[in-house]
């Protein structure tokens, strides 16, 4: 599986209770993969409030304490719009595997958001691998993202 995030530091991932069973199921994925997740919650499937997850996952990946980030819930829309509240967080929610990888290569998206609730398991997974194995463009991009913290 190709990582061209820093493989000396864990991926963080977190979930809901609607993104609980993809989110030990790509845990599984990866770790079997030989690569290190740091799991922040949701640690069962009971009802649980999205941002007690966003956030945490968020603050690793802005300190620099993980390599990327990958939330979860229902729609990925309360994940997303949670992360990105985050200054240096560029949060972005994917559907299809070429979404996760446009967001790599024109937004430089540091945490991939998935919507449990509306894409199969195995895309799910194909898109964290595809977000994982693809570099920023760079370039008009570059200065896109640039302008985008307030
Ligand atoms: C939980 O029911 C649901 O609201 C949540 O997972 C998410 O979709 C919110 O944006």
């Amino acid at each position: 599986m190709t990582n061209i995030f820093d493989d000396a530091k864990p991926i963080a991932i977190g979930c809901d209770h609607a993104g609980f069973e993809y989110k030990e199921a790509i845990k599984k994925h990866l770790a079997a993969n030989g690569l290190q997740v740091k799991d922040f919650g949701a640690a069962s499937p009971d009802s649980a409030d999205y941002p007690d997850f966003a956030h945490p996952v968020s603050e690793a990946v802005e300190k620099g304490e993980a390599a990327f980030g990958i939330l979860l819930c229902g729609t990925a829309n309360g994940v997303a719009i949670t992360a990105n509240k985050h200054p240096h967080i560029r949060a972005a929610i994917c559907w299809q595997n070429d979404v996760a990888k446009l967001v790599r290569l024109h937004n430089d998206a540091n945490i991939i958001c998935l919507p449990a609730r509306f894409v199969a398991l195995p895309l799910a997974i194909e898109m964290v691998e595809t977000f994982m194995a693809t570099i920023f463009e760079g370039g008009r991009h570059a200065r896109r993202v640039a302008k985008m913290t307030c």
